[in-house]
């Protein structure tokens, strides 16, 4: 089920205007929220992230968090999914075919609830197979990689390459070189016995899913560090694992090719994925 700046449609059904900016310039940011046992879960942490997205691209929402959150959870009772993948979309609006946005009088506002897909099994008993492409993350200075905007061409030529390389999904580093995440996830790997992540200031989203992830480990009492890393220490890790919405905690496979030492879920990944599991089950999720 969509809704379509307020209007109830099937997903065959919905349209939005050519003269949409977000349709003509990628002027939009958008969040991809799940359900879990048929409620939209860490809904508040997706909606200010949504803003700060949104304060990135100079665009203001005009509707309060509990208007999105009612009209989020309107979606998905209509939708009737077991459990629904839900996106929720603002767009510049509707104006001029110009790039200043004056013309554009009122956002847009698109939600869309779909069945809930988990990846395929395989990417978790083996784990997924990553290349590190020549692709870099946009800059910070560019289009700010912390926003998580309707402009995502940059991620998508990335993932054509992995895939043409015979990988899942790929790795982007940042200008300097340094590790920053993969096209649609976060990166965590284990060298040293520490968990170690790229670190904000490397240019990338910040994930709701790394947010959850850094306190669980810290709650573990594993060592983790936040820092800067060349590709090689990935390559290079007793093990590895990526983290997003839809994917919850997945086991890193190989990188380029190399198979990590693990060969599959290694020992950390194992007990994190089992320590999140628990902590998203809705009874201790906190809302
Ligand atoms: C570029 C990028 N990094 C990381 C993530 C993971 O973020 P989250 O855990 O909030 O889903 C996403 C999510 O789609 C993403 O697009």
């Amino acid at each position: 089920m969509v809704l379509v700046d307020g209007k109830l449609v099937e997903p065959e059904a919905a349209r939005v205007s050519l003269f949409d900016h977000g349709f003509l310039f990628g002027d939009s940011v958008y969040e991809v929220v799940r359900t879990r046992e048929g409620r939209p879960f860490l809904l508040d942490a997706h909606l200010a992230r949504l803003r700060r997205s949104a304060a990135e691209i100079y665009l203001e929402i005009p509707f309060t968090d509990g208007e999105l959150a009612d009209q989020v959870r309107r979606v998905v009772r209509e939708a009737g999914h077991e459990e629904s993948y839900i996106r929720i979309i603002v767009t510049r609006g509707v104006g001029e075919i110009e790039l200043h946005p004056a013309t554009c009088r009122r956002p847009g506002l698109i939600l869309v609830a779909l069945p809930l897909r988990r990846p395929p099994e395989r990417l978790y008993t083996r784990g997924i197979r990553l290349a590190v492409v020549g692709r870099r993350r946009t800059h910070p200075h560019s289009l700010n990689p912390a926003a998580k905007t309707g402009n995502y061409l940059n991620n998508v030529l990335a993932v054509i390459e992995a895939r043409r390389r015979g990988a899942d999904d790929a790795v982007m580093l940042n200008a300097e070189g340094h590790l920053a995440e993969g096209t649609t996830m976060n990166i965590f790997f284990v060298s040293g016995g520490v968990v170690r992540t790229p670190a904000l200031e490397s240019g990338i989203l910040e994930g709701i899913t790394r947010g959850v992830v850094v306190r669980l480990v810290r709650e573990e009492g594993l060592p983790l560090e936040e820092g800067r890393y060349p590709p090689e220490a990935l390559r290079e890790a007793e093990e590895a694992f990526v983290t997003s919405t839809t994917r919850d905690i997945m086991p890193v496979y190989s990188v380029d090719g190399r198979v990590l030492e693990s060969r599959g879920p290694g020992p950390v990944t194992r007990r994190l994925i089992r320590r999140y599991a628990a902590f998203s089950t809705p009874r201790s999720a906190g809302r």
